[in-house]
């Protein structure tokens, strides 16, 4: 009698290792626009922003006067003025380092989230 069925049960084995993937992390970003000189006449919107692509929203970046993090606390987000995440348009930001673009406001072509290694 000959011996061959013992392959099947490798392959199986592997199927079951496949590793299961984390859905994309969210930073959650606030967008603080200045509508006048007066500084209470601003208003605040807050976005989500996938990390690790590059972000654009036209809608919600079209005024920013500064940038601020809510978290999570490993992530950096750095705004840029072109909408491909080139042509640097002020500091990065993370959370209890907001970035101050302009005392008015200012067009924002996309941010990049990234997320520091844990330590
Ligand atoms: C906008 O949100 C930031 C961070 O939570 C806060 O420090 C700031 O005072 C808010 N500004 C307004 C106009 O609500």
């Amino acid at each position: 009698m000959r011996a061959t069925s013992f392959i099947v049960l490798s392959a199986a084995t592997i199927a079951s290792a496949a590793p299961s993937y984390p859905t994309t992390p969210i930073a959650t970003v606030v967008v603080e626009t200045a509508h006048g000189a007066a500084y209470n006449d601003r208003t605040n919107r807050t976005i989500a922003v996938p990390i690790g692509p590059v972000y654009v929203n036209e809608d919600a970046l079209a005024a920013v006067s500064t940038l601020y993090l809510l978290g999570p606390d490993t992530a950096t987000c750095t705004p840029y003025k072109a909408q491909d995440g080139t042509v640097n348009g002020g500091l990065p930001f993370s959370v209890g380092h907001p970035s101050l673009l302009s005392t008015n406001s200012v067009v924002v072509g996309s941010l990049v989230c990234t997320l520091s290694t844990p330590a």
